[in-house]
């Protein structure tokens, strides 16, 4: 299928399914027109997979290590069970403001907690048991993540990879850029860790779901 009839498709599952509500829609307007590299945003389609697995889960304790602009964070956040909360790590101190705005008005300012940190100082801190993570930081320490990450997660956890198709690059590592072969290296090591179940889900960039067993 050719890239156009792809955002097509993409265009019509999005008319066809529940839209962002009024918080998500104006802040992925803003995004879109006011914050560099829009493209990072999870956005309505992925936005709402996040919500519903969330939903699905009921989590008490969510992580995120990649905040961007908090649409995902507070997609999550949707499925809190009763006294949840979502970490979620950003290195980027220009995006507190706006995210601290936004999830103050989604209504999650005493259930989403940001640090403003690089991941792995903050990953290492955590002691309570992870129902979920999402894994959406620099693609070149994804299996980093998933290292420090995969010990804390309960069992029947699940954790979820952004981008790890990378615009196709991981069809051909030999000549894809160090973020292609570092995520076609992390997809390897997923599909050869016994610890998980795992299942390449082709939504978008490519989201890697993992089950811990
Ligand atoms: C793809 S964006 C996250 C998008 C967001 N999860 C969403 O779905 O809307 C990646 C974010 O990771 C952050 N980041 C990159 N390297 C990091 C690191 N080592 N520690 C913490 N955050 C990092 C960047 O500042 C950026 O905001």
């Amino acid at each position: 299928m050719l890239k156009d009839d792809l955002e097509k498709i993409y265009d019509y599952a999005e008319s066809r399914s529940t839209p962002e509500n009024e918080i998500l829609h104006e802040l992925n307007r803003k995004t879109n027109l006011e914050v560099a590299i829009p493209q990072m945003i999870s956005g309505h389609l992925q936005g709402a997979f996040l919500k519903f697995m969330s939903q699905m889960l009921q989590p008490k304790l969510v992580l995120e290590i990649g905040t961007y602009t908090s649409y995902s964070a507070i997609c999550m956040a949707q499925g809190l069970a009763e006294g949840g909360k979502v970490i979620t790590i950003d290195n980027n101190k220009y995006l507190v403001d706006i995210q601290e705005e936004y999830i103050e008005r989604a209504g999650f300012k005493e259930q989403i907690a940001l640090h403003l940190n690089d991941a792995s100082n903050v990953i290492p801190t955590i002691t309570d048991p992870i129902d979920l993570v999402f894994i959406d930081a620099d693609k070149i320490n994804y299996g980093l993540y998933f290292d420090l990450v995969i010990d804390k997660v309960r069992k029947g956890g699940i954790i979820i990879a952004d981008n790890v198709l990378y615009d196709g690059e991981v069809l051909s590592p030999e000549t894809a850029s160090k973020n292609g072969k570092s995520l076609n290296q992390f997809n390897k090591k997923i599909q050869d860790d016994p610890r998980v179940e795992n299942m390449l889900l082709p939504l978008r960039d490519g989201l890697m779901l993992m089950r811990k067993m």
